[in-house]
């Protein structure tokens, strides 16, 4: 079965393993919790999720954002951002949406189900077209792009940009 959870404060150690399994930076998309003390970790929790919940632009790259982790059989494998707002900024690296599956669980399908699973969330937040911004060089990230209707608008000297809408 494969499913998304929000991020929670109750979350424990299997998603604390999950992020030091991360890089704290891939392609753009940031992992502050690798390196971080369990502690820290669950302080940083609370902070995600009070941060999830403010309404409107904090400045212009610190935007409300809720994480979700992909689970397949109950182990966690990934993690995805979902963006409600874009500033000038989000709009040129960033987008709507940011997603990660890590390595061991790479080549699976599960990018493609992540991506697919975190739209229905955009949509549920009201987006109805999301941005995606990204690096030129990953294919990989492009072909979840391409499998979930993604639509490429724009290509600059680093990355490229899809547009996907939610319904
Ligand atoms: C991008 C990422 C999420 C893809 O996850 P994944 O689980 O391996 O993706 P999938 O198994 O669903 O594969 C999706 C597609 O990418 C292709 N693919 C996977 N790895 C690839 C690679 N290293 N090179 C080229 N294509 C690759 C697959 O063949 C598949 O293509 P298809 O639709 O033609 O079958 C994962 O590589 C990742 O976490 N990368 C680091 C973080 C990142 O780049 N995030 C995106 C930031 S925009």
């Amino acid at each position: 079965m494969i499913e998304l959870k929000r991020l929670s404060p109750s979350d424990g150690i299997e998603i604390y393993d999950l992020l030091q399994s991360i890089p704290r930076e891939e392609n753009g998309l940031q992992n502050k919790v690798n390196g971080m003390t369990y502690e820290e970790y669950k302080q940083w929790l609370i902070g995600k999720q009070v941060e999830s919940e403010q309404e409107g632009i904090v400045d212009g790259w610190k935007v409300p954002s809720t994480t979700y982790w992909l689970y397949v059989d109950g182990v966690p494998v990934g993690f995805g951002n979902v963006r409600t707002y874009l500033t000038e900024a989000l709009k040129k690296v960033g987008g709507n949406i940011g997603y990660g599956i890590a390595s061991p669980f790479r080549g699976k399908g599960y990018g493609k189900e992540l991506l697919k699973l975190l739209l229905t969330k955009a949509k549920e937040a009201g987006i109805e077209r999301a941005l995606l911004t990204i690096r030129k060089d990953n294919i990989a990230s492009q072909a979840v792009a391409y499998s979930n209707g993604g639509v490429l608008t724009e290509t600059a000297d680093e990355r490229v940009y899809f547009w996907i809408d939610t319904n």
